[in-house]
């Protein structure tokens, strides 16, 4: 961490996270928490709380937690700086100077660097458009319907006809030729001399999800190839995770995104009101998309190119969005070309009727597949049946494979009966490994988890950090017995370790303070999850001191079989004794804390 802690701490402190997050979410009281309807995942009855004692989120749909910088890297995209930074100014704590590791200083310059030469390349493209020299790309922008509003909230741009004067104007305002190399912006060769990477083309900036300019694409202005030139990949700009639009379509809330091809799809449809749209810019849609996309949506709608290539495309996001949870469904653009040319032909209301009517993303897939086959045939019929069954296995779960089952018997007027017949015998002959083995795999890992003794293990110490953490005075009762290497699974050593120390320091321990010691997202993820951990339901004075024993006595017990294998492993015999003298005396240890 490059700030002090007790910097962060007090930053962290001075933002009740119940404000925090009471500005970006509508936080109604129950009980002693606050809860909302989870914003980063689809849903409509609460289950994201906030816990004003511990300084926590968590929501138990999807497991989102953590504290108030947490929520503002999870909300926001803010990097652990950025989000520092946020609530210092919101606090009005002054930051010092960074301390950076020289290392650290190099690549966060570079990287800022970087996007100031992108920001200032954006601002230079902009004005061009508006000058004298722009006019023709203006006239081609406006040709292509944008209005100033929009040119202006897309930021688009000209890069003039001369060959190097954006690397002048840059060169002028003080930038080095070595960085205006490394943006992509500028190319230099022995041979040649230097080049404007963009020239006569009018400038799409891309941002990034926080609206900074990490990247260009610029279009030929009429025919010519190539049709769009891009910014190569630099430090600050990596294709397969960046999407287009998504700077604004993160803070739409409509529950769903619509993904397309391409600059001018999304600037199109986020002109006629739709400004959920998102594109992957030419290349193809990958997991590190899906998963960005997954934050802030659950479901996706296709919008892409009706013609081949983009059906290809639909076949290849559908499995990708379904396995970062998001479900997908397709909106045909026929007969035009993109969501560009839909809208300006038919206008938002008929786009609105065709998200009205999206495919559901199996049928998808089926309708597809039949293009293949001439059902008027009897026997590229039969082939067809047996390649939709083959489909239909895809879903492991009986009841929605015998429902899609039923719809498709009903679209090509086949017996629900054979058709289910045909799905299964194909189920155990072609793919024997697939649904049924499926089924049964999963019932014996559920088993498994269910009888492992590592996950009641995990359990244990899962709950004795809890109630460590909910009612410190318990620090007081296993004080000589208990310690943190006593946690045999690693994170929870880890903040255990953390745990104690705080109690030793303070005599109280306090769960966002803990999470603060994490700098990764999904680590304070996970200590909020950890601290969320349900306790048993309420119960009476006695019961509640004999699962006490049993939980501490167990995590000893596990931690003393731990030691003891080790000491068998190393000869060590002296250790040996002592570990069995501990584990004698486990009963009387049950005994003492739970007297009577
Ligand atoms: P399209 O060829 O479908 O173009 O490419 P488009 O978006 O409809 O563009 P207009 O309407 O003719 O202006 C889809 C996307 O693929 C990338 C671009 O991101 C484009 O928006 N692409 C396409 C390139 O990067 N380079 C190209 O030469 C062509
Ligand atoms: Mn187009």
């Amino acid at each position: 961490m490059y700030y002090p802690e007790e910097l962060v701490e007090e930053i962290r402190s001075r933002n009740n996270i119940v404000d925090v997050i009471g500005s970006y979410v509508r936080l109604q009281k129950k009980g002693s928490n606050y809860m909302a309807c989870c914003p980063f995942h689809n849903e409509n009855t609460p289950s994201f709380s906030v816990n004003p004692s511990k300084q926590m989120y968590y929501c138990f749909g999807c497991g989102a937690g953590g504290n108030v910088f947490t929520f503002l890297m999870q909300y926001e995209s803010y990097s652990f700086i950025e989000a520092l930074r946020a609530l210092a100014e919101r606090a009005g704590v002054a930051l010092p100077e960074l301390e950076y590791s020289e290392e650290a200083k190099r690549t966060a310059d570079l990287k800022s660097r970087l996007l100031a030469v992108n920001r200032d390349a954006a601002k230079y493209y902009f004005y061009q458009l508006k000058s004298e020299r722009g006019k023709a790309a203006l006239e081609y922008l406006k040709n292509r319907a944008l209005t100033d509003d929009t040119i202006r909230a897309f930021g688009l741009g000209y890069s003039t006809k001369y060959a190097d004067d954006l690397y002048k104007y840059l060169k002028n305002i003080g930038y080095e030729d070595e960085l205006l190399r490394q943006s992509g912006l500028v190319t230099m060769e022995e041979a040649k001399g230097v080049y404007d990477k963009f020239w006569n083309r009018v400038m799409f900036p891309i941002m990034d999800a926080n609206s900074r300019v990490i990247a260009f694409g610029g279009r030929v202005m009429g025919e010519g190839t190539p049709k769009y030139l891009n910014s190569p990949e630099t430090p600050v700009f990596e294709k397969s995770r960046n999407l287009y639009g998504l700077n604004i379509a993160k803070g739409q809330r409509k529950g769903f995104f619509l993904l397309c091809e391409g600059y001018m799809d999304v600037i199109s449809l986020h002109q006629a009101g739709f400004t959920n749209a998102v594109a992957s810019l030419g290349t193809s849609f990958t997991a590190q998309h899906a998963r960005m996309m997954a934050r802030y949506v659950k479901e996706v709608l296709l919008t892409y190119d009706s013609d081949g290539a983009g059906v290809k495309a639909a076949l290849r996001a559908i499995p990708i969005l379904k396995e970062a949870g998001i479900s997908a469904r397709i909106v045909s653009m026929k007969p035009y070309k993109d969501p560009d040319e839909f809208i300006k032909a038919c206008g938002p209301e008929e786009y609105q009727k065709r998200l009205d009517h999206a495919q559901n993303s199996f049928f998808f897939e089926v309708e597809v597949l039949q293009q293949d086959y001439n059902l008027g045939d009897p026997e590229q019929k039969t082939r067809f049946f047996n390649e939709m069954a083959k489909l239909l296995l895809q879903f492991p779960e009986e009841l929605e494979r015998n429902n899609y089952t039923e719809a498709l018997a009903q679209k090509y007027m086949i017996s629900f009966d054979s058709l289910r017949k045909l799905v299964n015998r194909l189920g155990v002959q072609l793919e024997p490994s697939r649904v049924a083995a499926q089924t049964v795999e999963r019932e014996r890992e559920e088993g498994r988890r269910r009888s492992r003794p590592e996950e009641g293990m995990k359990k244990s110490q899962r709950l004795l950090l809890t109630r460590l953490i909910e009612e410190p005075q318990a620090f007081e009762r296993v004080k000589g017995i208990i310690t943190p290497e006593d946690f045999t699974e690693e994170f929870y050593r880890e903040v255990a370790a953390l745990a104690f120390e705080e109690y030793g320091k303070t005599g109280n321990v306090n769960p966002a303070r803990i999470i603060n010691r994490f700098e990764s997202r999904e680590q304070q993820t996970e200590a909020a999850e950890l601290f969320s951990t349900q306790l048993p339901a309420p119960m009476d004075e006695a019961q509640r001191r004999r699962e006490f024993a049993d939980t501490v006595v167990r995590v000893k017990q596990n931690s003393l079989q731990i030691q003891y294998e080790k000491a068998v492993e190393q000869n060590d015999f002296t250790a040996l004794q002592g570990i069995m003298e501990k584990q004698k005396g486990l009963g009387k240890l049950h005994s003492s804390l739970n007297p009577g």
